[in-house]
C-alpha cells in the first residue's frame, strides 16, 4: 500500500459513532508510506477525538505496517478546514454579525422551544435577531412563534420576506409548504440546498444574531451548516434522561472536532414544578447537565424546569419569555446572559 492508497483508505473509515467518514470530516492530513512504515497526520482538534481516531486507524491498519506513527497536527487543523472560525470560513450569511447554533443529540428535548425563547430574549435586549428553522424534517418554529398561518412573499429585490413576530424574523420550510402538516420527503441534499437558499435568498436585513434551530444529531445538515457559516457559538440542549447518553457526547465531540466553539449546555425539563403547589420535584436527580458539562470541559448555561405552562403556551404560539410568568422569563434570560458571557461575539 503506497501513501496515496493509504490516504484514500483512511478517508473512507467511519468516525466512531457517527455516520461520517474521516474524509467528510477532513481529519486526515499528510500520509507517508515508506518500507512498511507509515506516518499519518491527524487534523483532529480535541485530544479525545485524536485518541478515538488513532485507535480506529490502528485497529484497521496496524497489521499492514511494521510501524504506524499517528501524530496530531493541532493548529493546522483549523486553517485547513473550512469550518467554524477558521482562517477563511465560508460565509453564506454576511449580514449576520453572529451565528448561534442550537443543537441536541436527540429530538424532543425542547431544542426548538429553547431556540425560540433565546432568540426572543436576545431581541428583548435590543439586538436584531433572526431565527432559521434548520430542522427541516420537524420544523416547528412557526407554530412556536404563532407565525404558522403567515405566508411568505417576495420583495422588489426578489428576496423572500421572512415571517416576523415577537421582534424576531423567522424562516422555516414549514412556511413554504401548503399546509402545516405536509410531510417532507426530501433527500438530505435537497434539504441542504433549501437551507442554503434560506441563508442566501431571504431578506434578513442586518442581524446581530442569527439563531439556528438545528436538526437533532450529527448528520449532513449539521455538517453543512458548520461548513457554510462561521458559527460563533453552539448551544447544546439536553434533558436529564439523556444527559449522559452517547448522543450527547457525539454531538459535543462533533462540534469540538470541526472547531466550533461550544457556548455550553442547557438542561431542559430539568425538574418538575407542580402547577398547584409550586413544589419542586427532582424527578431525575440533580446536576446531570452540570456533570456532563464538566466532563467535556464546556460551560453549563442553566437548567429549565419541566413546566406544563411552558408546553401549553409554546404549543399555542405563546413563547414563555414573551408571554409567560416573570419566573419563566428569568430562566431563558439567564441562559442568554451566560451565553453572552461564555462565547466571543462580534457586537
Ligand atoms: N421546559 C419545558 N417544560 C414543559 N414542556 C416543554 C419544555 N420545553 C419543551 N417542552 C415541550 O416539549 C415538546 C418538545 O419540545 P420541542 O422544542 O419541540 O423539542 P425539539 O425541538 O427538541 O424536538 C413540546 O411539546 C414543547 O412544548
Ligand atoms: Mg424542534
Amino acid at each position: 500500500m503506497n501513501s496515496n492508497e493509504l490516504k484514500l483508505a483512511l478517508n473512507e473509515l467511519l468516525y466512531p459513532g457517527i455516520q461520517r467518514t474521516l474524509g467528510d470530516l477532513k481529519l486526515i492530513g499528510e500520509v507517508k508510506v515508506a518500507n512498511k512504515h507509515a506516518k499519518i497526520e491527524l487534523l483532529t482538534v480535541s485530544d479525545e477525538s485524536y485518541l478515538n481516531v488513532k485507535k480506529l486507524i490502528e485497529e484497521h491498519f496496524s497489521a499492514l505496517f511494521d510501524t504506524l506513527d499517528i501524530v496530531k497536527k493541532n493548529l493546522q487543523a483549523k486553517k485547513d478546514m473550512n469550518y467554524g472560525h477558521s482562517a477563511a470560513p465560508n460565509n453564506r450569511a454576511p449580514y449576520a454579525k453572529n451565528v448561534i447554533a442550537v443543537t441536541s443529540g436527540k429530538g424532543g428535548v425542547g431544542k426548538s422551544t429553547v431556540s425560540v425563547n433565546l432568540a426572543i430574549a436576545l431581541a428583548q435586549k435590543g439586538f436584531k435577531v433572526g431565527i432559521l428553522d434548520a430542522d427541516v424534517y420537524g420544523p416547528n418554529v412557526p407554530r412556536l412563534t404563532n407565525t404558522d398561518l403567515q405566508r411568505l412573499s417576495w420583495n422588489d429585490a426578489n428576496k423572500i420576506v421572512p415571517a416576523e413576530n415577537f421582534g424576531i424574523k423567522i424562516m422555516s420550510v414549514a412556511l413554504t409548504t401548503p399546509t402545516m402538516d405536509t410531510p417532507l420527503v426530501w433527500r438530505s441534499s435537497v434539504a441542504v440546498n433549501a437551507l442554503i437558499q434560506f441563508l442566501e435568498d431571504v431578506a434578513w436585513g442586518e442581524l446581530d444574531f442569527l439563531v439556528i434551530d438545528m436538526p437533532p444529531g450529527t448528520g449532513d445538515v449539521q455538517l453543512t451548516i458548520a461548513q457554510e457559516l462561521p458559527i460563533s457559538a453552539a448551544v447544546l440542549v439536553t434533558t436529564p434522561q439523556i444527559v449522559a447518553t452517547d448522543d450527547v457526547s457525539r454531538a459535543v465531540m462533533m462540534f469540538k472536532d470541526i472547531g466550533v466553539k461550544m457556548a455550553g449546555i442547557v438542561e431542559n425539563m430539568s425538574y418538575f414544578i407542580a402547577p398547584d403547589t409550586k413544589t419542586r420535584y427532582d424527578i431525575f436527580g440533580t446536576g446531570g447537565g452540570e456533570k456532563i458539562a464538566q466532563k467535556y470541559g464546556v460551560p453549563f448555561l442553566g437548567a429549565i424546569p419541566l413546566d406544563m405552562q411552558v408546553r401549553e403556551g409554546s404549543d399555542k404560539g405563546e413563547p414563555p419569555v414573551a408571554l409567560g410568568t416573570e419566573e419563566q422569563k428569568k430562566f431563558y434570560r439567564e441562559i442568554v446572559e451566560n451565553i453572552l458571557k461564555n462565547a466571543t461575539f462580534n457586537l
